[in-house]
């Protein structure tokens, strides 16, 4: 079978890479995908967001299976727009989309079905807002209702930087349409634990869990970037706590989402939090995480197509899926000053025999040579029987990778492993 894989970043290389394992997969095409990923599927230079032009591409070329990953276009509905051109694509409508699309979308949808989450009030005027921040308590959460390339999000110590986030967004349109309406949520506590699912409408399997560390510097200092390294298992997210998850939130969620006539297809990923009164829900994203994919999917045991097609067919509840025991670590390669200021452009030398192991998240082929791009670079991944030796065996292959004017977090896994003592 050829399949369309639609993005071109790190998650997108490994969940192509696992689907190069597949016996059923003849080819792979990646729109746009990037120069990392040209080495294992044809790269095709179609945006993300041209569904008119993906569904060309998709009909001409005789695809039989597509992957929409990134969020952007399901939320404009590029799985309904494949759909209805009779190609089986993975990811959910537009209507379940809204789960990542609309922050307040998803925070009303969780208050309707009694899903634990953080309490919150939603706005569309800035006054309003401005007024209920002087009598809130500190530090206060204001989310844009929009997506927002992962920065919709402030966590405000005192009214002044809540009355500034306010302005940003709400007046200033930092994010365009997206920040017009906001919801200011109650500040949660507690470590954070990512588990996507696969989802067919009906039933719900979690995938194994992981931890992110989102910070750009060790210790979790610094700025906010998109990822910086993930672990699997998350140490935090116990069988009692994934039993909870399952009662309280993952089958209320599927559920409510058939009962409001949208169901959920696809992966969907719970961002929680395990606060001291249970987990609750700090965001839904209606597609896979960038970078626990890159930990997740390398412990898949089961075959990735076979999954996916059960999704799109309503069948995930008599098909196995299967993760090995054990454990992985990512650590992403960023360029040097990111998620500030940094210079690209590097040629990026990757030893052959950990090569299948890295999954590059942005640069372009030059003469052969790979060629640095974007801020973040590199994911790269080791699996292992234990934590301990998953994570040292990626920095053993992040230090047998050449590539200048690169940084990585030298602390990825460090508080899971504390956490396991
Ligand atoms: P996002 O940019 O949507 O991935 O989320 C940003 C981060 O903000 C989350 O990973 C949490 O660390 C934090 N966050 C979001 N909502 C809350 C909340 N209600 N309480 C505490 N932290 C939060
Ligand atoms: N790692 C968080 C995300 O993919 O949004």
């Amino acid at each position: 079978m050829k399949i369309l894989v639609i993005g071109g970043g790190g998650r997108e290389h490994a969940i192509i890479k696992k689907l190069l394992l597949s016996d059923r997969v003849e080819k792979i095409y990646a729109a746009p995908g990037n120069g990392g990923i040209a080495r294992d599927a044809e790269c095709v230079p179609l945006k993300v967001n041209d569904i008119d032009g993906l569904v060309s591409f998709a009909k001409e070329n005789g695809i039989g299976f597509v992957v929409i990953a990134p969020e952007d276009p399901l939320v404009r509905g590029a799985a309904d727009a494949l759909g209805k051109a009779g190609i089986p694509a993975f990811g959910p409508s537009a209507e379940a989309a809204m789960l990542e699309g609309s922050k307040l979308f998803a925070k009303a949808f969780m208050k309707r079905h009694n899903i634990p989450t953080a309490a919150y009030e939603s706005f569309d005027d800035p006054g309003a807002a401005t007024e209920y921040l002087r009598g809130a308590s500190y530090p206060a959460v204001i989310k844009a209702d929009g997506l927002a390339l992962g920065k919709g999000v402030v966590i405000a110590k005192d009214f002044d930087e809540a009355a500034e986030a306010i302005r940003s967004m709400m007046v200033d349109g930092a994010f365009g349409d997206s920040g017009r309406r906001v919801a200011i949520e109650e500040f949660l506590t507690g470590p954070e634990v990512s588990v996507l699912s696969f989802c067919d409408g009906e039933t719900v399997v979690p995938m194994i869990s992981s931890m992110d560390h989102k910070r750009a510097g060790d210790g979790d200092t610094g700025l906010n970037t998109g990822g910086m390294g993930t672990v699997a298992p998350n140490p935090y997210y116990t069988d009692e706590v994934a039993r909870e998850c399952m009662e309280k939130i993952f089958l209320p969620t599927v559920r409510g989402m058939k009962e409001e006539g949208r169901p959920f297809t696809g992966c969907l990923y719970f961002g929680l939090m395990i606060t001291e009164d249970g987990p609750k829900v700090i965001e839904y994203n209606c597609r896979f995480g960038d970078p626990e994919t890159q930990v997740v999917l390398p412990l898949l045991e089961s075959d990735l197509l076979t999954v996916m097609e059960a999704a799109v067919n309503g069948k995930l509840a008599d098909t196995e899926v299967k993760f090995r025991r054990g454990a992985a670590c990512c650590v992403i390669m960023a360029h040097k000053g990111y998620p500030g200021k940094y210079e690209s452009g590097f040629e990026i030398t990757i030893p052959e025999d950990i090569i299948g192991d890295v999954y590059v998240a942005g640069g372009k082929r030059v003469d052969g040579k790979l060629i640095s791009g974007g801020g973040r670079v590199l994911g790269v991944t080791a699996t292992a029987d234990t934590l301990a030796d998953a994570v040292s065996g990626a920095y053993r292959k992040v230090e047998a990778i050449t590539f200048p004017g690169s940084f990585c977090r030298r602390d990825i896994g460090k508080r899971a492993l504390e956490a396991n003592k």
